[in-house]
């Protein structure tokens, strides 16, 4: 495995379309094992392939809404799609290639998704509060949206502080 760099946001390649994966080679698991390192070690709850400069439909979102005791897991998403969607959150939203910035987004309180393994096996999962705002988050990084065009407004340094807004 091998960290890659993050790009951050003046960097065109985040606001392209990605294509679909079609080849789950080996290929594709080196780049979503060195995204699994690169997510771990920059401290982030989710990773586009078009952050790393790939501009392939593959994501990973951390999965934090696990019972006490037991460990956070990484959910690997290829070609995703949301495929349901209810209830509705206003929160802080951030992005490791927005660094430091945080804004107000609304996004609905469960998301689920369809999406391949990385063996290009179909299956579905539900995320619900911050693991559902991230898959929306993440699948926005796919059609070149990044969060900052979602927000409401961005919280000031202020406001992030005292955890008022
Ligand atoms: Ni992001």
């Amino acid at each position: 495995m091998a960290l890659r760099n993050i790009l951050t946001q003046e960097d065109p390649t985040l606001y392209k379309e990605c294509r679909p994966v079609t080849d789950f080679n080996p290929r594709l698991h080196q780049l979503l094992d060195d995204m699994a390192e690169t997510l771990a070690k920059a401290n982030g709850v989710g990773l586009a392939a078009p952050q790393v400069g790939v501009l392939r439909r593959a994501v990973l979102v951390l999965e934090t809404n696990v019972p006490e005791g037991q460990d956070e897991y990484v959910i690997e998403l290829i070609n995703p799609r949301i495929v349901d969607s209810s209830g509705e959150q206003e929160g802080a939203e951030g992005c490791l290639s927005v660094p430091g910035e945080y804004g107000l987004v609304k996004r609905p309180m469960q998301v689920k998704v369809r999406a391949q393994n990385r063996y290009g096996e179909w299956f579905t999962v539900e995320g619900q509060g911050l693991t559902a705002r991230c898959f929306c988050h993440e699948l926005d990084h796919l059609d070149g949206v990044v969060f900052t065009s979602k927000a409401e407004r961005m919280l000031s340094q202020e406001e992030l502080e005292s955890g008022e807004y």
